[in-house]
């Protein structure tokens, strides 16, 4: 084996083959590819030693074993190294050198000629040697159980069930690749999908925060990229406290508050989410505390969570030490149904540091989007939220649109019938401040 003399790089060195681009149905056999390596050639008892102290000269590849039988000598290995950093003897660092020659290795880099499968690519490299040259070839995905859930544009529609298969070829435990067609503007929230390529099976399973959540993803809404909020959410909540959520999916802010002995009172329209959510909340053991309803936001705070208020809210409340949350996860549309809180309630007002307190999501487009979410809940109230309301920013869900949580306790001269509203600045004694996160 003649020593390598070139130190020339080879960029292309470990791309698959080039005739694989424009492929549309996968060929693994076309990824074939030989690729001449530079190895070292030790005797097998000192491998181990050496490989502590050439991790920085060895090749790392996916599925390539670093170390292999020499097949010219049956006591003899070889160590890949990696070809972008390893040419000659002076390629070796000084420290390397000496480990060398302390084990009586000889230094002398020798060619060997490696074969490339599908199996030793890394799936951006599948990808981008499939898609159009200079063309976005993004492989991430959000993982919902055993699914990958991906979002491809329209110069990747072509490849689509491409690319699903590599991605379950690719990411261990998935098994099923589905691709969403619309953005969801249906009532229940769920994607509209397609299965690109695996399991058509949508029944899945996820632990979300030491929770597990099992439902039929093509039927209900599940966001892994909500976890920390269902966290942030469920640490303001104390034990006793109530917590209403109106949009309630299923379960990940029901079951968590539930856990932390609250009494929940979950509701979903969509018929598959409740059964789902009443399904979860047994799965997790908490189905003695929560509360479960299948009826319209609305007909939820005007029904059962008028009634409730009614009672913690009634004379007997000033021995009440908890707190109400109403969590309203409806980010598209949640803000509208502020307005079933206007006069829900009949008789004397409560103390004002019993009020329920509202966490209301939304989407803004806006500059500001804080003042935006502030202003627009404020108009369906029709009272300014400005000063008394905390505004969480959630996550950037695309570019220049935001989802917020607007947080504040609902004004009595709201909540209750008969009052007077101040419609500039609600006199509520001790809603006069800008409230922090902490405050709740
Ligand atoms: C954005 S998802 C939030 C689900 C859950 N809270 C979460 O954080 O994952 C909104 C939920 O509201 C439900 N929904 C949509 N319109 C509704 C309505 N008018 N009344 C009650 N629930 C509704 C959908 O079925 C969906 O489960």
């Amino acid at each position: 084996m003649p020593e390598i003399e070139t130190n020339h790089r080879d960029s292309e060195l470990f791309s698959p083959p080039s005739d694989v681009r424009g492929m549309t149905e996968l060929d693994r056999t076309a990824f074939k590819k030989t690729v001449t390596i530079p190895v070292l050639k030790v005797r097998k008892e000192v491998v181990n030693k050496l490989m502590r102290s050439l991790k920085r000269a060895a090749l790392q590849r996916p599925g390539i074993k670093r170390v292999i039988e020499d097949p010219e000598d049956e006591e003899g290995r070889l160590i890949m190294l990696d070809p972008y950093k390893m040419f000659t003897v002076d390629s070796f660092e000084k420290e390397e050198l000496s480990i060398l020659k302390q084990l009586n290795v000889n230094p002398q880099i020798s060619k060997y000629n490696l074969d490339l499968t599908y199996e030793n690519f890394k799936s951006e490299e599948i990808l981008r040697a499939v898609l159009p040259e200079g063309q976005d070839v993004t492989s991430g995905f959000s993982r919902v159980g055993h699914i990958a859930h991906l979002n491809l544009r329209d110069h990747q529609l072509p490849y689509k069930h491409l690319i699903g298969q590599v991605m379950i070829d690719k990411n261990p435990g998935i098994t099923s690749a589905v691709n969403k067609i619309n953005n969801i503007d249906n009532t229940y929230r769920n994607f509209e999908m397609e299965v690109l390529s695996g399991e058509e099976n949508m029944m899945t399973k996820v632990r979300e925060n030491n929770y597990t959540y099992e439902f039929d993803f093509s039927k209900v809404y599940w966001n892994p990229r909500l976890s920390t909020e269902h966290s942030r959410i469920t640490e303001l909540l104390k034990p006793g406290d109530v917590l209403f959520d109106v949009f309630a999916g299923v379960g990940p802010f029901a079951i968590p508050a539930a856990k932390k002995n609250c009494t929940v009172f979950a509701n979903d329209l969509n018929p598959e989410s409740h059964k789902w959510l009443l399904h979860n909340c047994k799965l997790n053991k908490v189905d003695q505390k929560v509360k479960v309803f299948n009826l319209d936001g609305k007909d939820f705070l005007q029904g059962p969570v008028r009634e409730e208020l009614m009672q913690q809210l009634g004379p007997l409340s000033k021995e009440r030490k908890h707190s109400v949350h109403i969590v309203m996860n409806l980010p598209a549309k949640a803000i509208e149904f502020l307005s079933a809180f206007k006069a829900l309630l009949d008789g004397q007002p409560c103390g004002s540091e019993l009020l329920p307190i509202v966490h209301c999501y939304s989407f803004s487009k806006d500059a500001n989007p804080a003042k935006d979410v502030q202003q627009r809940a404020g108009t369906v109230l029709g009272i300014s939220l400005e000063a008394c309301s905390s505004v969480h920013l959630v996550r950037n869900v695309a570019p220049n649109k935001e989802m917020l949580c607007i947080t504040f306790q609902i004004p009595a001269a709201i909540l209750y019938k008969n009052q007077t509203v101040n419609r500039d600045n609600h006199e509520d004694p001790p809603l006069k401040r800008q409230r922090t996160d902490k405050d709740f």
